[in-house]
């Protein structure tokens, strides 16, 4: 074994008889077509992960050669689209292809014999069955493994079943048997599905109806464990889990440990309505902030409404016990406890050109009302926003007139000191909520000057409020037309031509000045997310260790 690695992997040096494919932006669509299960890996040429894996690599495919299974690759260096195209983030990244459009990540060892391993089971069916003689080790067989028992001419709930494991099969172990003894044995009527789990309840019965959905979300609750870890791999689930997350923070795992049988009782209650979680305060306490809890002040526990970004801590000097923080979820499942909101203090006074908007007004001054109120995010630090200051207090001044300031309000708030309801991707975001139309905000994406924000107000405002700039500027000129002597008002006009015109090439200026520091931006950007790959791949030399 270890001659013919090393044999091959000095044919591939010589570029000889390769079983490895190479694919381009024009040939991978076709392979991955043609061939109904392939494993792709996407490299660099110089990563140091990618030359230990190749010749490995390479005797994998050959042995899978035989098995109809190739393996392909693709030199990132070459194809930067390609690789963008299907998430390539770090290298080697290698995935499992089944057409062009079942495309899951390669979870398995990067060493030849698990590579031959992990694809051969990829080809079996997705589902094994399952007899008498087979089913106790089975159920053991992974953390979590699934079997239904239905009848052997059921073919439907046979599809179903086989559909929903061919979707999830990297996740769980799928098995089935027709046996009615197995079913009876089992204390279940085919068609029937069982979970089986190595921890909690150690197992779940699936009661609703026998359909994909169904199931599909059954498995969901099923193997999420009652008390589960919040964590890199973990959080984007709980994120997208639909349902409340109950965080338990703490420093030390047996003190988790500890909290999580304590709370056991509650995650058992509420399971399927809220999810329970403990999170390592070591490594993630900074998210205590986002949940308004003090951070450093453990063990604490908050409960987040995922689908809204509400939060509701709980008291940090008050214990963590199942009584109490059984009466506490309890009010909130009855929407007793109102969320906490992060908000400086109400502004003693407010009438500046530009409204000062704090959490704890957001609802009054910026959706209860008929203004069309233009609001900028910003936060402290940020030097776009600093850059913009100036002119959104000009811009603010143009609609202080008694008349204009009952229909346009020109506000802002410091998104790091308040919770808003908004998505905010950067700073500055600015969006105008239009009266009448205060559940769709229209995002600014004009340059930030004077003009443009008025002709923006102006045109995305339901009150249209026109220009005050304008009028300024057009009364600025009847007066000079109205000077007798042509010559004067030839050069009061010439003045004035000149000085917007500078006043535009200003405003470009600038404008082309903020789009060069975007590009700043966007490239810092770049450069970071390279840092994560690089840190990723680092982290995956330990995972090998
Ligand atoms: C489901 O159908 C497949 C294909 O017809 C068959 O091989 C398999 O045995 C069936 N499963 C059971 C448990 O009857
Ligand atoms: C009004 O909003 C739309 C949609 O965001 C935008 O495309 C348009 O440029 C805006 N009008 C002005 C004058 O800024």
């Amino acid at each position: 074994m270890r001659y013919s690695i090393v044999l091959t992997a000095v044919l591939a040096s010589l570029g000889l008889a390769s079983d490895v494919h190479e694919l381009k932006d024009d040939t991978l669509q076709g392979f991955v077509e043609e061939h109904d299960l392939s494993l792709i890996e996407f490299f660099a040429p110089w990563c140091g992960h990618c030359k230990a894996l190749a010749p490995e690599y390479e005797s994998a495919a050959t042995t899978l050669k035989e098995k109809n299974i190739p393996l392909a690759k693709v030199d990132c260096t070459e194809e930067q689209e390609l690789c963008k195209k299907y998430g390539v983030e770090g290298y080697p990244t290698l995935k499992v292809f089944r057409g062009d459009d079942n495309i899951t990540p390669y979870t398995g060892q990067r060493k030849a014999d698990a590579i031959v391993s992990y694809m051969t089971k990829q080809s079996l069916p997705a589902v094994s069955d399952v007899t008498k003689d087979s089913i106790d080790e089975f159920k053991t067989a992974d953390k979590v493994v699934l079997v239904a028992y239905f009848a052997a001419d059921d073919k439907a709930s046979n599809e179903t079943f086989t559909s929903v494991a061919n979707g999830l099969r990297d996740n769980y172990l799928f098995g089935a048997t027709n046996d009615a003894e197995l079913a009876k044995a089992e204390g279940v009527k085919q068609p029937a599905l069982v979970l089986y789990k190595s921890f909690d309840e150690g197992k779940d019965t699936h009661t609703e109806a026998f359909e994909k959905e169904a199931i599909e979300s059954f498995i969901k609750v099923a193997s999420t464990p009652l008390v589960g870890e919040v964590g890199p791999e973990t959080y984007s689930g709980y994120m997208a889990a639909g349902i409340p997350l109950a965080y338990i923070f703490a420093e030390e795992q047996d003190e988790r440990d500890t909290l999580a049988k304590e709370l056991k009782p509650l995650a058992e209650k509420y399971k399927g309505k809220i999810n329970f979680a403990t999170i390592d305060a070591k490594s993630f306490g900074q998210h205590a902030g986002n949940l308004n809890l003090e951070v450093g002040k453990w063990p604490a526990f908050a409960i987040q409404k995922t689908d809204k970004n509400q939060k509701y801590p709980y008291g940090q000097d008050k214990k963590i016990t199942e009584k109490d923080i059984g009466s506490f979820v309890e009010d909130f499942v009855n929407d007793k406890i109102q969320p906490s909101v992060k908000s400086e203090p109400i502004p003693e006074s407010n009438d500046g050109p530009v409204t000062v908007v704090v959490a704890h007004e957001y609802e009054k001054l910026v959706i209860d009302n008929d203004k069309d109120v233009l609001l900028e995010f910003y936060a402290p630090w940020c030097g776009h926003c600093k850059a913009l200051a100036p002119k959104y207090e000009e811009l603010g001044a143009l609609y202080a007139s008694p008349e204009f300031s009952k229909l346009v309000t020109v506000a802002k708030v410091d998104a790091t000191a308040n919770d808003v309801p908004d998505e905010i991707q950067g700073f500055p975001t600015i969006k105008l909520f239009p009266a009448g139309k205060k559940d769709s905000p229209i995002d600014y994406s004009g340059g930030r000057t004077v003009e443009d924000l008025v002709a923006f107000i102006e045109e995305n405002g339901t009150h249209k409020v026109k220009a005050a700039i304008e009028a300024v500027k057009e009364a600025a000129e009847d007066v000079a037309e109205e000077i007798p002597e042509q010559a004067a008002a030839a050069s009061e006009k010439a003045k004035d031509a000149a000085e917007s015109a500078t006043d535009k090439a200003k405003d470009a200026a600038e404008t082309v000045a903020d789009k060069a520091e975007d590009v700043t931006e966007s490239v810092k950007s770049a450069a970071s997310e390279a840092t994560e790959s690089a840190k990723s791949a680092a982290s995956e030399v330990h995972d090998e260790l």
